[in-house]
């Protein structure tokens, strides 16, 4: 017997940032963390995947490259959906996965967000496992749990030691806030030098900053951004997003050695929109980066049309402005 499901997946961006594992294993967090889901018309991963009786071994492709199927992390995915499978259960099926991002990869573009939501995604409905399933994205890369969701999504870190409590929750649907927008500016399509994976144990290791932004500073966040969002606070929303991508990239910056992910370009569009949220009289525009120099701007609609002719004014070729992007309720859709 041949099966095969194909469906796509969006990127989320962190406004509070998950970075530092307890359990690098099970991918368990040291801190909460929440997202918007982008909406998928121009980020997003498309995967298929086809399980056989014939094929003889596992095999995985991403981006037309053939990947290791054994890592550990594709290892736990494949084997927690084929514990909780109802389907394809009579004979040994092995299945082979083709992935393909159109946007950079591992370029601090939540590459891995999509990819692994994408692939639970298509795995789950080829071997028909039911309830959350969030907790298996997590398996593969800890912010694939929260593309399991569209609008804003929360992941709780949880405290147990077996991750049964550390899931995706989403916090509003898209339909919410309808107004809030996000521009991403590609300041540097190259893959980064260290991954998150590396910087963030590197960071829980050695920076000063961590005990205390895991222990107070993002629990409080995340209970005012939350009540931000279910009152359409902006103001709130964008002044809590900024700090904290700041605090992420101080965190990163006193790590021993050091990580350095912005570079001059993104301090530029940092100041800009300070500059011009300070002349606004209220934050109008909030930016916000991940392990990458690329600046994703959430923003309410009010603000797009004139923080796009910003851009386009200090960045004349209109290079980097990739497109703005609303959310999405529709995670997956089917190909
Ligand atoms: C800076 O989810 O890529 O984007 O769990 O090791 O795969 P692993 O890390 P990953 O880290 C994302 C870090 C971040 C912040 C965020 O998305 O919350």
């Amino acid at each position: 017997m041949l099966a095969s499901v194909t469906c796509t997946a969006p990127v989320n961006i962190a406004t509070i940032k998950y970075w530092g594992k307890r359990d690098e294993n099970l991918i368990l967090p040291l801190n909460s963390s929440l997202s918007g889901t982008l909406h998928q018309d121009d980020l997003k991963t498309t995967t298929t995947a086809v399980a056989s009786e014939s094929f003889e071994e596992d095999a995985l492709w991403l981006n037309g490259k053939k990947e290791d199927v054994n890592s550990v992390r594709y290892q736990n995915v494949l084997k927690t959906i084929r514990s909780r499978a109802t389907k394809l259960m009579d004979k040994k099926h092995f299945v082979h996965i083709c992935s393909i991002n159109n946007f950079p990869t591992a370029a601090g573009l939540a590459s891995s967000a999509s990819g692994y939501a994408c692939l639970v995604y298509v795995l789950a409905q080829l071997y028909g496992v039911e309830g959350d399933v969030s907790s298996i994205a997590r398996l593969g890369s800890g912010s694939a749990c929260r593309s399991m969701f569209g609008g804003f999504v929360k992941w709780e870190m949880g405290t147990k030691a077996d991750g049964s409590d550390s899931i995706a929750v989403q916090v509003a649907p898209e339909s919410h806030w309808p107004d809030m927008n996000i521009i991403v500016l590609v300041v540097n399509d190259k893959k980064k030098e260290t991954s998150s994976t590396d910087g963030m144990q590197r960071s829980a290791q050695t920076s000063a900053m961590m005990k205390e932004r895991c222990a107070t500073t993002v629990p409080e966040r995340m209970v005012t951004i939350e009540r931000a969002i279910q009152e359409h606070d902006f103001q709130t929303f964008g002044d809590i997003t900024m700090k904290d991508s700041d605090d992420f990239h101080e965190v990163c910056a006193t790590t021993d050695p050091p990580i350095y992910y912005l570079n001059d370009t993104s301090r530029y569009i940092m100041n800009l929109i300070h500059r011009y949220n300070k002349l606004a009289g209220s934050v109008r525009c909030a930016y916000t980066f991940d392990a990458g120099p690329n600046a994703c701007i959430y923003l309410p609609q009010e603000s797009v049309a004139e923080v796009l002719s910003l851009f386009l004014k200090h960045f004349p070729a209109g290079e980097g402005v990739q497109n703005y992007y609303r959310g999405t309720d529709e995670v997956f859709a089917k190909v």
